[in-house]
């Protein structure tokens, strides 16, 4: 049974076995979550990034997919990155978005993680509307088949927040 929570803050700051990060194909860093778990991570995270294209992902991370790396100095054990769609209003890539938390979930469990912190994956600088990737996110992770034993989601600001929460229907 995994239990789902929120939390209003940071995920750089959480103390969990494993971090999802919002990263893009590349793995090679960027803004948003990504940055932020660069710079607070350290360039361990990097280097295994590195290690993963020259070796398994030469083109990059498949969006939908994800992949663990050391968490350098974080708090937590692993960083697990995986690649949100881009919003498209022309395009339904809902299952891409919902790929990305059962991906992640599955690598958690390789890895034997049982607390998981996720952001609201593509919902920043992909322009995923925050209500509809909450209600993804939420109930992906309630479906999921996994050992993890809580996921914790980590909503930046207050809107953010309040959408997870209505999408739990915790409010
Ligand atoms: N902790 C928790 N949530 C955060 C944090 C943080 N430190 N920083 C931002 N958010 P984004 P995406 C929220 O843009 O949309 C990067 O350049 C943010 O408010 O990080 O999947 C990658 O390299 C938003 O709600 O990820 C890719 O190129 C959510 O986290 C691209 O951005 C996700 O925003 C991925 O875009």
């Amino acid at each position: 049974m995994t239990t789902i929570t929120l939390v209003r803050g940071d995920i750089t700051r959480q103390s969990v076995d494993a971090v999802v990060n919002a990263a893009n194909s590349s793995l090679l860093g960027g803004g948003g979550v990504d940055g932020a778990i660069h710079r607070r991570g350290g360039p361990a995270i990097l280097e295994d990034c590195r290690r993963l294209r020259a070796s398994q992902y030469g083109k990059g991370l498949p969006t939908g997919q994800a992949v663990a790396t050391t968490a350098g100095e974080l708090d937590a054990r692993w960083v697990i990155h995986t690649v949100g769609p881009v919003w498209s209003s022309g395009e339904d890539r809902s299952a891409l978005l919902a790929s990305c938390y059962r991906e992640s979930l599955r690598v958690a469990d390789e890895l034997g993680a049982r607390t998981v912190a996720f952001p609201a994956v593509s919902t920043g600088i992909y322009g995923w509307p925050m209500d509809d990737g909450a209600r993804i996110a939420v109930q992906t992770v309630r479906a999921a088949d996994t050992s993890v034993e809580e996921v914790r989601f980590v909503l930046f600001d207050e809107s953010a927040y309040d959408a997870f929460a209505a999408a739990a229907d915790l409010d």
